[in-house]
């Protein structure tokens, strides 16, 4: 199978690209660098470097005929999104429809999507299934929930058909220790976390302990990278087998907290944490879980590495190399 990984040289992108490249695909990679890392791409991808809000790139990189396209090319940072909803836009919402046109010039017509459990927004129920109504409480969430619903009618016109993966929270780093580029600047809990105990920043700022939850702290679903990579291959294989539209979630169906985070990380890297409570971040639920049935029963997928020891674990590996180099 050709396939064309739109955002392939960010944090998922490159495990993606490790996953087809396993079993002998032939892997495209277009990105713009705007936050991807050229150290974590294989040498065995086809690099080509451009945005897709650039139709004459897009023009010829599909030129080389690709059987798929898998678009993670977007901004991530809800926070920020809120702050700079024009900078969103343009890149999610416009980058994406330009993408999706491309695709409808050059005759392809299998798409996966980066998507987010932040499409559904505060939970009215859980574990989240993708029956639960889509009220985005960020716009990043509305950007991918957009897409999706574009998707959604260049399928009932124009023939395409899609596989949107809602990723709960993506962490971990590639198990056989082939990914040792870490984020720029993250926001997310656990690479805060890692570069506290990897001595790159002083402290883990605990946003609320008053939350309704075992611990008072705000639990999550975190879904190992190389799972959600897994889940990719998977879709390319039910759209080549010609199988229908389909959103579905993609997490491990473990809530766990801030504070277990923490102390597992503590306890795997044998470091102290040093962490400071304070209030809670807007736009933060309480709890988020998802269910994952519907991969499961259709794609077959399920979490093989999304434990808590062997998320944090493959995480510490990369910065404690780092933390020790520096
Ligand atoms: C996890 C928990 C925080 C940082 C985000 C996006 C979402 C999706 C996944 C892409 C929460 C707490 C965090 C910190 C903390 N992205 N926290 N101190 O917000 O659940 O989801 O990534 O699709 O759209 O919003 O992830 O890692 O930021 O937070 O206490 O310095 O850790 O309050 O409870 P989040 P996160």
């Amino acid at each position: 199978m050709r396939v064309l990984l739109c955002g392939g040289a960010g944090y998922i992108g490159t495990h993606v690209a490790l996953e087809f490249l396993e079993r002998g695909d032939t892997v495209g990679i277009l990105d713009d660098f705007s936050s991807g890392l050229r150290e974590n791409v294989s040498p065995k991808v086809q690099l080509f470097e451009g945005s897709i809000l650039d139709s004459n790139i897009l023009d010829s990189v599909m030129g080389y005929e690709w059987d798929a396209v898998v678009h993670l090319a977007a901004f991530k940072a809800a926070g920020e999104s809120m702050l700079d909803p024009a900078k969103y836009a343009h890149n999610n919402i416009t980058g994406s429809l330009n993408l999706i046109a491309a695709c409808e010039r050059h005759g392809i017509r299998q798409f996966i999507l980066s998507s987010s459990a932040a499409v559904y927004g505060e939970p009215t129920y859980l574990p989240i299934d993708e029956k639960h109504p889509t009220v985005p409480e960020n716009y990043y969430g509305y950007t991918k929930l957009a897409i999706e619903e574009n998707l959604a009618w260049f399928a009932k016109l124009k023939g395409l058909r899609y596989v949107s993966l809602r990723y709960f929270n993506a962490a971990g780093y590639d198990p056989r220790g082939r990914m040792m580029g870490m984020e720029r600047n993250p926001a997310n809990l656990i690479p805060v976390v890692m570069e506290v105990a990897a001595g790159i920043r002083k402290k883990v700022q605990v946003f609320g302990c008053d939350y309704p939850t075992d611990d008072g702290t705000g639990v999550r679903d975190y879904v190992h990278v190389t799972d959600l990579a897994d889940a990719h291959v998977r879709a390319a294989d039910y759209l080549a087998k010609g199988g229908d539209s389909l959103v579905v979630n993609l997490g491990s169906e473990q809530g766990l907290s801030v504070r277990q985070i923490i102390d597992v990380a503590h306890k795997i890297s044998g470091l102290p944490i040093a962490e400071e409570a304070v209030g809670r971040r807007l736009g933060d639920p309480a709890k988020l879980v998802a269910s994952s049935a519907k991969a499961k029963e259709i794609l077959g997928w399920q979490a093989r590495y999304s434990t808590v020891d062997s998320i944090i674990a493959t995480t510490w590996k990369v910065y404690d190399s780092v933390g020790k180099n520096r």
